[in-house]
């Protein structure tokens, strides 16, 4: 059973939230609000659906009304960098916002995805991405900030694929100069990967097809599939994937690292991941798996 609350709502309630659109199908109020419950706190996370046209006034509200702080997600995440007051250094680095503070000083944009990618990825795949291959599918703001991690990361070979190829091009050429060392291309290899890395959102809608075309990159030619989707919890492409005989993880294992550090950066207080953990698989897959 999801954990409740046991501390009332009332006056002294502190509210954080995530900003989106689409927001229905967000995990975030579960995986949080059973946190909350552990550590007895009187905080509440609710989710909010946001358009893109009225993010900075829902910030400016949310900051107005004493919110605690907020997680953005899908679509405002590269919007968000220029709605705070101040970026912190994991914002200035990877160029996106998925986690606001509100405090002394104004709204602080955090960026807790990036880390949360690598994490999941040796977690959930037994992958270290140092020297790792890895195919990207996706240059969006999640693919960009999925590459430029890999690559701070070290992995030998980083291949970015993208339907609008003029992104994957862009990212690749920040990825030279800021990471020289770092073998970059865009296109399928031909050569075999450690992993394929779905950053897309094809997936989401349930008659999406799978963003991998195996005619141009066989299954075969990877040991492992990462897909960020986390809902529904087995996509098209890790279907086909397991199919082949790949391990495969879908995003919960992200989602619950951005939501540890964004929790972390709220309360002050350290997270308490199986209680997080298992709100999330009780919420995506019915029942807790750990
Ligand atoms: P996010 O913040 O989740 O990354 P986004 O920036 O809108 O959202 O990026 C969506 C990604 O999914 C992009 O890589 C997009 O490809 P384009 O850059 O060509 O738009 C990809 N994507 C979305 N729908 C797609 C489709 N039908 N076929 C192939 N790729 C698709």
């Amino acid at each position: 059973m999801p954990q409740t609350n046991s501390t009332a709502i009332n006056a002294a309630t502190r509210l954080c939230a995530v900003f989106g659109s689409p927001i229905r199908h967000s995990a975030s109020p579960a995986m949080h609000n059973a946190a909350f419950a552990e550590l007895g706190l009187n905080w509440r996370y609710l989710a909010f659906e946001v358009e893109p046209k009225n993010l900075r006034a829902a910030i400016k509200g949310a900051r107005a009304m004493n919110f605690a702080g907020i997680n953005l997600t899908v679509p405002h995440k590269l919007l968000a960098v220029d709605m705070v007051d101040t970026l912190d250094a994991s914002a200035k680095k990877w160029g996106a916002v998925n986690t606001i503070l509100f405090g002394e000083r104004g709204a602080t944009g955090f960026n807790t995805d990036a880390d949360a990618i690598a994490t999941s990825v040796r977690e959930d795949l037994q992958i270290n991405l140092r020297g790792a291959k890895v195919l990207l599918l996706g240059a969006g703001g999640a693919g960009r900030t999925a590459a430029l991690k890999l690559a701070a990361e070290n992995v030998a070979e980083l291949f970015l694929v993208n339907r609008t190829q003029s992104k994957a091009n862009e990212i690749a050429d920040e990825i030279k100069k800021q990471f020289p060392s770092v073998k970059i291309f865009v296109g399928f290899p031909k050569s075999k990967m450690d992993l394929v890395l779905n950053a897309t959102s094809l997936g989401l809608k349930p008659d999406d097809a799978s963003p991998l075309d195996e005619k141009l990159f066989s299954m075969k030619n990877t040991g492992a599939v990462y897909d960020m989707i986390y809902r529904p919890a087995e996509t098209p492409l890790l279907a086909a994937a397991k199919k082949s005989g790949c391990r495969t993880a879908n995003g919960l294992g992200m989602l619950l690292h951005q939501g540890a550090k964004a929790f972390e950066i709220w309360t002050g207080k350290t997270a308490p991941l199986a209680v997080m953990r298992r709100a999330l698989e009780e919420n995506v897959y019915g029942s807790a798996k750990s």
